[in-house]
């Protein structure tokens, strides 16, 4: 099989994906960050711990009305819940599209800057997707980060080679069926104002794209999910929600060709709220450009779903993931009433955060 015949395909599974309305629930939190969060809430980091965990979430009764697609990591792709039936089938009974981190983590890029990396995971991932099709996954998702530091980050070797990467994955799953999410990180530490993270936002979003062009893939079968534009979390001057929405759609408008079906943000360690607050508004000002403003939230979706779930309460984890669920359904059309479902303004932002 090669891309040509998955084309009507992919073009498909990524406008299902993005249908208006609907967002994506990241849950592919490698072991270690899930032992994290775990850990938070005083529960050991055990497989049939997570198993728990993440069978609740895909349990979730009428989640399919505001979630299109849910990442898994490896490990629940392959898993079952407890009651025996496979995490895939239960995500297909709501009407919920499997999909897979594919990456396999940061890795130091030598030659540039200490705290710059590269994304791993390029080997033999024609065959890694074919594998994850076979078990029901239909997308897949890549995460390069850049970082901006006072002193020459990122450097143009790290946004050429971040850029090339997230190309060489998208191109490779489409290869096996599998619609690449293409997500170019920027990450919120540091003190730079939201005008320098837009600069560099557009500069390395227009790479991703030359890099897409140079190796064939489908655009009309991707998904981009940036983080939005935000000033860093020790600059003193914070946007409003108003700022936040104006400068990421321009960023957007500036660097995202016209057949990308859909963005879908990261959280990035914004708080629940503010992660609505800032889409209701993108979904609530004048745009040029037409594709659908959604969510691929991790942090903005689980918080307060994995404080009320505690290690044991299904109802009340339940309850607190739909409720955001819902919030970003109604922020993706531009209808959330800010505070009109529970929520947390805890910021979630943690500095070096890695995934
Ligand atoms: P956050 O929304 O927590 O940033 O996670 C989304 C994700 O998939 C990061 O790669």
């Amino acid at each position: 099989m090669a891309l040509a015949d998955y084309t009507s395909e992919l073009i498909a599974t990524a406008q299902f994906l993005a249908a208006p309305g609907k967002g994506i629930l990241a849950v592919d939190e490698s072991t270690k960050t899930i032992g994290k969060r775990l850990g938070s809430i005083g529960v050991e980091n055990t497989e049939a711990n997570r198993q728990a965990y993440r069978g609740m979430m895909f349990t979730t009764a009428g989640l399919g009305e505001f979630i299109s697609g849910t990442i898994l990591y490896e490990e629940t792709l392959f898993q079952s819940h407890a009651d025996g039936e496979s995490m895939v089938d239960k995500l297909g009974k709501l009407g919920i599209t499997p999909g897979i981190k594919v990456d396999k983590g940061l890795r130091p890029l030598g030659g540039a800057n200490a705290v710059e990396t590269l994304c791993t995971g390029l080997d033999g991932l024609v065959e890694r997707a074919a594998d994850y099709y076979a078990q029901g996954a239909r997308f897949a998702k890549w995460r390069a980060v850049l970082q901006i530091t006072a002193d020459g980050c990122p450097s143009a070797l790290s946004v050429r080679e971040n850029a090339w990467g997230l190309a060489r994955y998208a191109r490779s799953v489409q290869e096996s069926g599998l619609v690449p999410i293409v997500e170019p990180e920027i990450l919120m530490d540091g003190n730079h104002s939201i005008e320098t993270t837009a600069r560099i936002q557009e500069q390395f979003i227009q790479e991703v794209y030359h890099a897409c062009f140079a190796n064939g893939v489908l655009l009309e079968g991707t998904l981009l999910k940036p983080s939005m534009t935000v000033q860093g979390a020790d600059c003193p001057d914070k946007a409003d929600p108003a700022k936040v929405a104006a400068m990421t759609v321009r960023t957007l408008e500036r660097s995202v060709p016209a057949s990308v079906p859909g963005i879908v943000f990261l959280s990035g360690g914004l708080s629940e709220e503010a992660a609505s607050v800032y889409l209701n508004h993108m979904n609530s000002i004048e745009r040029k450009a037409k594709w659908n403003l959604g969510f691929s939230y991790g942090r903005a979706l689980q918080h307060s779903c994995l404080k009320g779930w505690g290690g044991s309460n299904v109802e009340a984890g339940q309850q607190a993931l739909i409720a955001r669920a819902q919030a970003n359904s109604e922020a993706s059309r531009g209808q959330y009433v800010p505070g009109s479902q529970p929520s947390s303004d805890e910021q979630l932002f943690v500095a070096g955060y890695t995934y």
